[in-house]
């Protein structure tokens, strides 16, 4: 586990991706009903959008790898009356773990912090846990665009992580914005995938 070089973001004042708020993507995602639960938040951070999306009335379980991001998401839920959500440390290359699974998966931000190595092991440890028919949603910094985020992803290196010779099936990649702390405005350019789980 990453555990320690990751809590170290969250020690002096919020990470450069922690806005405080629920990415817009995802707030759309939610309106236009593209989330059922049981939902899992894959690298939750201090959890805008796991506790966006419990706030609707959807079972959440945010994972991360970060204490310090988790003690901060539980205090969040705490101070918002917010009780369909439940942040815990795990592995998201480990998920088979929790012993759960889940209907929709978010993963807003994780993705692209691994390296093409690890992205097998990570969709491996993603298709232990979303049921058949489920759905992952993926939101990354795309490297089409200008003021592109760190570690930018192409289609194409998605398309691979979710093949479906592994039982996946990318149903659309959208362009997209992540709003981060240092991105003025619109944010950095993003790809939003609608991944299937057959
Ligand atoms: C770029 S941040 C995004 C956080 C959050 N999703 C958000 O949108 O604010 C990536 C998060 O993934 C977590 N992370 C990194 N590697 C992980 C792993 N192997 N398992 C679980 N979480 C991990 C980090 O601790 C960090 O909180």
């Amino acid at each position: 586990m990453t555990g320690l070089p990751w809590d170290a973001s969250y020690h002096d004042g919020p990470a450069p991706w922690d806005t405080g708020q629920p990415q817009p993507a995802i707030v759309r995602l939610a309106a236009e009903g593209r989330f059922a639960g049981p939902v899992l938040d894959a690298g939750c951070g201090t959890g805008e959008n796991a506790l966006y999306v419990a706030s609707l009335g959807l079972p959440v379980l945010g994972v991360d790898v970060a204490e310090t991001a988790l003690a901060i998401a539980r205090a969040k839920a705490a101070e918002r009356g917010i009780e369909e959500v439940e942040f815990v440390a795990a592995d998201a290359l480990q998920l088979k773990r929790l012993g759960r699974v889940f209907v929709t998966v978010l993963d807003c931000g994780l993705f692209h912090t691994f390296d093409g190595g690890e992205r097998p092991g990570y969709a491996a440890s993603l298709a232990s846990v979303i049921e058949h028919g489920g759905t992952l949603h993926v939101l990354c910094f795309s490297d089409e665009g200008l003021d592109t985020g760190p570690h930018p992803v192409s289609q194409e290196e998605l398309r691979s992580a979710f093949s479906p010779g592994d039982g996946w099936d990318v149903a659309a990649i959208e362009p997209d914005r992540i709003q981060t702390r240092y991105h003025a405005g619109a944010g950095a350019p993003a790809w939003r995938a609608t991944i299937q789980r057959i």
